[in-house]
């Protein structure tokens, strides 16, 4: 939007046909960590981002499927190759695939239904870090993730970096969402209580409200141990 505004003034003329092309959300990803995280975007990338730091993307109109999440204990060599101890890529700093269980995922899709976008958190694919996903003004409320997560995992998904998902870790149908009619179990109820507005299990949750929607052009704040 400063974009179409500086445009505007000084080329009246040009501006209707630009204007859709610099027509953007901005997502301010936030690391309010002690320590440091690697946060990673689809599409977007990867970033190191130490405590208190904030990385701002900007994300095209209509993009569907899109993806926010932590990484963390990864560990960059000279070749931008690593290891995570959650969410890997890869080892690709710049993800160019989606993720790696466990971790606290923001999925977003814009612009779509009446030019709404839809925004939630999902935990089936487990749970790394406490996360705040909030649209910055305009729209319903944010979603909050912030379960502690020294908390008590449960022993069977405990995992280094957090906790894994019951079909990754105990690859049984009912866990699954190949399973042709997923119910909750023990699993999906251990991660509602720990977020209430989050997806915990891969069909459902037709009893709690999981996905929040904003007008079109909305920007986001997504912050990681808010
Ligand atoms: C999104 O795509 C639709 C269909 O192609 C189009 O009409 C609309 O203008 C696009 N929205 C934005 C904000 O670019
Ligand atoms: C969930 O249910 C399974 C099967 O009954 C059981 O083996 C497991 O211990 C339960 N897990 C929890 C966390 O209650
Ligand atoms: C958007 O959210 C409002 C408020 O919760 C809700 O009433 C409405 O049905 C939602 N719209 C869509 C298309 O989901």
């Amino acid at each position: 939007m400063e974009f179409s505004e500086s445009v505007t003034s000084k080329y009246p003329l040009v501006f209707p046909l630009i204007l859709p092309l610099s027509y953007a959300a901005h997502f301010d990803i936030v690391n309010q960590y002690s320590y440091t995280v690697w946060a990673t975007t689809v599409p977007g990338g990867g970033r190191q981002l130490n405590n208190d730091e904030t990385w701002t993307i900007k994300v095209n109109a209509n993009t569907t499927d899109g993806y926010v999440w932590a990484r963390t204990g990864y560990n960059c060599d000279s070749s931008s190759h690593g290891s995570c101890e959650t969410s890997g890529c890869n080892g690709l700093l710049q993800c160019q695939c989606y993720d790696q269980p466990p971790n606290t995922l923001a999925e977003f899709t814009l612009n779509q239904f009446q030019n709404l976008d839809f925004i939630d958190n999902s935990l089936v694919d487990g749970f790394n870090v406490p996360m705040d996903f909030s649209p910055t003004g305009g729209c319903e409320r944010g979603i909050w993730c912030s379960a502690d997560i020294n908390g008590q995992w449960s022993a069977v998904l405990k995992d280094p970096g957090g906790c894994n998902n019951p079909c990754t870790v105990i690859k049984i149908d009912e866990y699954c969402s190949n399973s042709g009619s997923y119910q909750p179990t023990n699993y999906s109820i251990f991660y509602k209580g720990l977020c209430l507005d989050a997806y915990s299990y891969p069909k459902g949750d037709q009893n709690t409200k999981v996905v929040f929607n904003c007008s079109g052009g909305t920007n986001y704040k997504i912050v990681f141990c808010p």
